[in-house]
C-alpha cells in the first residue's frame, strides 16, 4: 500500500470497491490550485517555526511552482490510485522535490483542515465572479427601467388586475431582491474568510506553527477560534448554497413573468432572436427557453441546498467523511449560476416591451376603483363608506358595460350623492400613477428617485 497517505498501518491496500466509493478526484481536482496555494503558505509556516531551512523553503516553493505549471499544461492529472486531490499532489511533489523534502510538507496539517480551507478559497473566488454577474443583470434591469420612465402597465395581485403601476417600478421590483442577494454575498464573505488551516485533524497543531501566518498568506482575515469547529462545520458552505438558491428563486420569479408576458394572450414583450429558441417541428415558434431554464435550474439550486443540509444534519464532531459530500452540490450551484446569469442578462437587456398594449390594459378590470375610493376619502368620507361607494360604482359599470368614468352625472348621483363629476379627474392612469407619490410608490418622480437610489446602493457594494 505504498504511495498512499496512510498505508503503513495497513496490511493491505483498499479493496477496489472501497477505492471506487472513496475517490473524489473527479470533482475535487477543481481545488488543485487552491491546494498548492495552501501548501505554499503552510511551507512558510513550517519554515518560520524552524522545520524547513531557508534553502529547503525555497526548494519547496519552487517545487510547488513546478506543480502549478504541470497542472496548467495538463501533464499533472489524477491517477487511478489517487484517492483525492491532496494525495495526488503529495505524490507528485515527491516526484518533483524528492522523498525527503517532499515528505516534510505534511507536518502539522491534515486533509481535514486543508479541505475546509480550500472549499472556502474556491467559494470566495467564485462568489466574486457571481457577484459581478449579478451586478450586470441589475444594470440591465435598471437600463430597461431607465428607458421606459412613463410606461404604465396593469399591476397585479393574485394575478388579477389590481392597480396601474409603472413598468419601471415593476422591473425595479425584480432588481431589489438581487441587490439584497449581493449584500448577502458581502455579509457571507466575512464569515467565509476565516481560515481553518492549522486546525490539523481536529485538535490543532503541536508543532508551534502559526495559523495567523497561513491565514494572512492566503488572504483570509484570520485563523479559526476553535479547531474542532473549523474542521467539522460547513455552515459557510450551506450559507453560500442558500444564497445561490435564493438567487435562483429571484431569477425564476422574473422568468415566470417573462414567460407569461411572451404569450400571445399577454403580448407584453418580444424576445430577441439571439435569446430565444425555435421548434424543430413548428416553424412559427419562438420560445423563451432562457427563462424556462432559469425557472428549472432554480429547482436544482434548491436541491443542492437541501441535499447539503441533509448531509450536515446530525453529524457528530469533528470531521466525518460525510463532509466530502459538500463539494459536488455547491460546485454545481456555482457552475449553474455562472452559465445562467449571463444568458439571463442578455435576455433582459434585449427584451422589447409592447408599451402600447400594456398601457391600454393598465386601466382595464376596474383597476382605478381604489382611486375612486381615495378621491372620496380626500372629500372626507370615511374609507369604509368610500370603499362601498366605489364598489357600487364598479358593480353598476360592470352591469352596464361601462368604464368607471363613463356613467352620467345623474347616474353617479344615484349611486351616491358623494360621487360628483370631479371624480373623473382621477380616473386616468396618469392621474392614478402620479397620485401614489409616497416614498416607495409608483409615481414617476418616486420611481426616478428609486432608480438613482438602487444604482447608488449597488455601486457602494
Ligand atoms: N476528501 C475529503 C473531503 O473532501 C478530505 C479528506 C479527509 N479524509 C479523511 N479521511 N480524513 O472532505
Amino acid at each position: 500500500n505504498e504511495g498512499s497517505l496512510w498505508g503503513a498501518r495497513f496490511a493491505s491496500g483498499p479493496s477496489p470497491e472501497l477505492a471506487a466509493l472513496s475517490k473524489s478526484t473527479h470533482f475535487d481536482w477543481q481545488l488543485a490550485h487552491y491546494d498548492l496555494f495552501g501548501s505554499s503558505a503552510h511551507a512558510k509556516a513550517l519554515a518560520s517555526a524552524g522545520y524547513l531551512t531557508e534553502i529547503e523553503l525555497a526548494d519547496m516553493l519552487a517545487a510547488l511552482d513546478t506543480l502549478r505549471g504541470l497542472l496548467d499544461d495538463g501533464t499533472l492529472v489524477a491517477q487511478d490510485s489517487d484517492e483525492d486531490v491532496h494525495g495526488a499532489l503529495e505524490r507528485e511533489l515527491i516526484v518533483v522535490a524528492g522523498a525527503e523534502l517532499g515528505g516534510k510538507l505534511r507536518a502539522g496539517r491534515s486533509r481535514n483542515d486543508q479541505i475546509a480551507t480550500l472549499v472556502r478559497l474556491y467559494l470566495l473566488d467564485h462568489a466574486a465572479v457571481i457577484g459581478h454577474r449579478v451586478v450586470q443583470l441589475i444594470d440591465a434591469i435598471a437600463a430597461q427601467a431607465d428607458a421606459h420612465p412613463d410606461a404604465a402597465m396593469p399591476g397585479r395581485t393574485h394575478l388579477q388586475h389590481a392597480q396601474p403601476v409603472l413598468l419601471a417600478h415593476h422591473l425595479l421590483a425584480h432588481a431589489w431582491p438581487l441587490v439584497r442577494d449581493l449584500e448577502r454575498l458581502r455579509d457571507w464573505r466575512v464569515r467565509a474568510s476565516t481560515s481553518p488551516y492549522g486546525s490539523g485533524a481536529l485538535a490543532g497543531s503541536s508543532l508551534g506553527l502559526d495559523p495567523a501566518l497561513v491565514a494572512a498568506e492566503l488572504g483570509l482575515s484570520g485563523p479559526a477560534e476553535n479547531s474542532i469547529d473549523a474542521t467539522a462545520s460547513r455552515d459557510v458552505v450551506a450559507e453560500f448554497a442558500f444564497i445561490a438558491a435564493q438567487l435562483g428563486i429571484d431569477l425564476s420569479r422574473f422568468a415566470e413573468e417573462i414567460i407569461l408576458w411572451n404569450t400571445r394572450e399577454f403580448d407584453f414583450v418580444q424576445l430577441d432572436d439571439a435569446y430565444s429558441t425555435g421548434s424543430s417541428i413548428m416553424p412559427q415558434k419562438k420560445n423563451p427557453d432562457i427563462a424556462e431554464l432559469a425557472r428549472g435550474k432554480s429547482g436544482r439550486l434548491i436541491g443542492n441546498l437541501t441535499g447539503l443540509l441533509a448531509t450536515l444534519k446530525g453529524l457528530p464532531l469533528a470531521y466525518n467523511r460525510d463532509l466530502q459530500e459538500d463539494k459536488e452540490p455547491v460546485f454545481d450551484s456555482v457552475e449553474t449560476l455562472e452559465v445562467l446569469l449571463p444568458a439571463f442578462t442578455g435576455m433582459v437587456a434585449t427584451l422589447r416591451f409592447n408599451t402600447e398594449r400594456m398601457a391600454e390594459l393598465a386601466p382595464q378590470g376596474f383597476s382605478l376603483a381604489t382611486d375612486v375610493a381615495d378621491w372620496l376619502v380626500r372629500q372626507r368620507l370615511p374609507f369604509r363608506e368610500a370603499h362601498e361607494v366605489s364598489g357600487s360604482l364598479v358593480r353598476f359599470c360592470e352591469e352596464n358595460g361601462l368604464d368607471l368614468h363613463e356613467p352620467t352625472d345623474e347616474q353617479y348621483h344615484a349611486i351616491s350623492p358623494h360621487l360628483t363629476a370631479g371624480v373623473r379627474d382621477v380616473l386616468t392612469v396618469e392621474g392614478s400613477l402620479a397620485s401614489r407619490d409616497g416614498i416607495g410608490g409608483t409615481a414617476p418622480v418616486r420611481v426616478a428617485e428609486q432608480l438613482a437610489a438602487l444604482t447608488a446602493r449597488v455601486r457602494a457594494l
